[in-house]
């Protein structure tokens, strides 16, 4: 049974001034609130307040909330609340920034990371120490052993940064044997969880894992918060990365005294109701019981397999069959660019998906299978501000709120847009690179 979110039945128009129900096939992008959420919220809007200085009951409360959201968290991904500490950044990007900051890294330390990631587990690092990439293969996977080989090199590295699960194919690294290779080694275990969080069970005890990232938008709850969970020791001593009310015990004009962990690392006033919101989506995932997620999960997956076999024409990038693998599928359909077929699918049915590289170019390079050449065209025309017919893909993600139904109307329209090429030719491209309807008069916000 898929989870409840708010406005699964939102009418959306489609061309020609008609509505349809939204169908949302855009989750590893954003997920909206799940009603439970949305609900958790609005109740504890009237108990909203500042934090942590206020001496007011509405004060206290929603200091309580907060700090009991920490636990909530632990306990959702099976860390040791007697090393681990829990921050609320906003979000996976800002997670990683802040641990990078924070881990006190020299310009000769070596991180390895691997080609699949997201952006924002490759950057982050880049800026702060020497990185070492783990390469994938054509199907856009690597093993065990390609990470140790690459662990193994020296300079011996400090930190593994993987991801969890890719946000491009869904495949699921395995992540308990990386893990145990590089703890072997003294390594530190950064796990990008901002796609795995909200699909599979964590336990971070188990699996080996020492810090871990994950976004609220991503798992039902949409109100800007995420959460970076590590060992306590990272955030006790040393400078914030941002600096202000809230992170000092003392402040003189020449002087500054740090608060404890994890105050020192929260300056500013923190997103209390997003925080709430956070801790709704994981209890609620966590009550729901994985059992029920996960057949949820392989039934979302074989139809999506299904539903994509059979359009003639389309390619899938990424590992299939026995893999493990999210209910995520990146694709094109030969002939029709990336961007035309995400607009068709938007403007004639209703369908919502995202195309292009999905913040993660590198793995899109080796995935389509650009070569240097193909590489450094694309990357020139964006040097000079073409944004017109880059290479890309599509991508269809699914969520623990998604029916089923919406898949088989995911392959109904993609077989009708592989059957009627020549309506392209209503469409107009843009010079932001994408397509919209060559007549289409209703705009969006007045819908
Ligand atoms: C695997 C992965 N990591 C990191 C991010 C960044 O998440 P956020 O935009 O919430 O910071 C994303 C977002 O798509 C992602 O899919």
């Amino acid at each position: 049974m898929h989870l409840d979110v708010i406005g699964d039945r939102t009418l959306v128009p489609v061309h020609g001034g008609r509505t349809r129900p939204y169908v949302n096939l855009d989750c590893a992008a954003s997920t909206p609130p799940s009603v439970r959420v949305a609900a958790a919220v609005e109740e504890f809007l009237p108990w909203y307040s500042s934090i942590h200085r206020g001496a007011g009951a509405k004060s206290r409360y929603s200091s309580e909330r907060y700090e009991q959201a920490r636990d909530t968290m632990l306990r959702f991904v099976g860390a040791d609340p007697a090393t681990h500490a829990v921050l609320f950044p906003r979000n996976t990007t800002e997670a990683m920034n802040l641990l990078a900051f924070r881990l006190d890294l020299d310009r000769d330390d070596v991180v390895v990371t691997t080609v699949a990631e997201h952006h924002s587990n490759l950057l982050p690092w880049r800026r702060h120490a020497q990185v070492r990439y783990v390469d994938v293969a054509d199907d856009g996977t690597f093993t065990v052993e390609q990470v140790v080989a690459v662990l193994d090199q020296q300079p011996a590295p400090r930190v593994l940064a993987i991801t969890g699960a890719s946000n491009v194919t869904g495949w699921l690294p395995p992540i308990a044997a990386i893990a145990s290779a590089a703890r072997a080694r003294g390594v530190l275990v950064v796990v990008d969880a901002a796609q795995l969080a909200p699909h599979r069970p964590i336990s971070m005890t188990e699996m080996g894992i020492d810090v871990l990232a994950l976004s609220g938008h991503k798992m039902h709850a949409p109100y800007g918060a995420g959460a970076l969970v590590g060992p306590q020791a990272v955030f006790r001593t040393g400078e914030p990365m941002l600096v202000g009310g809230g992170a000092v015990t003392s402040v003189g004009l020449d002087e500054v005294l740090w608060a404890a962990g994890p105050d020192r690392d929260e300056a500013g006033s923190p997103n209390v109701i997003g925080v709430v919101a956070l801790d709704a989506a994981v209890r609620e995932l966590s009550q729901r019981g994985w059992a029920g997620t996960l057949r949820h999960e392989r039934q979302l997956l074989d139809e999506l397999d299904r539903q994509l076999a059979g359009v003639p024409g389309l390619v899938r990038y990424g590992p299939l069959g026995g893999a493990d693998r999210l209910p995520v599928a990146a694709f094109n359909l030969e002939g029709v660019p990336h961007a035309l077929v995400a607009s068709r699918l938007s403007h004639e049915f209703g369908i919502g998906v995202r195309s292009g590289c999905f913040c993660a170019h590198p793995y899109l390079e080796r995935l389509l299978g650009l070569d240097e050449e193909q590489t450094q065209q694309y990357r020139d025309q964006v040097r000079q501000g073409q944004h017109r017919l880059l290479p890309g893909a599509v991508r269809a993600s699914t969520g623990p709120g998604t029916p089923l139904e919406h898949l088989a109307e995911l392959g109904h329209a993609l077989r009708h847009i592989a059957a009627t090429p020549e309506r392209a030719r209503g469409y107009d491209l843009t010079d932001s690179g994408e397509y919209l309807p060559a007549d289409d008069t209703h705009a969006l916000l007045s819908a």
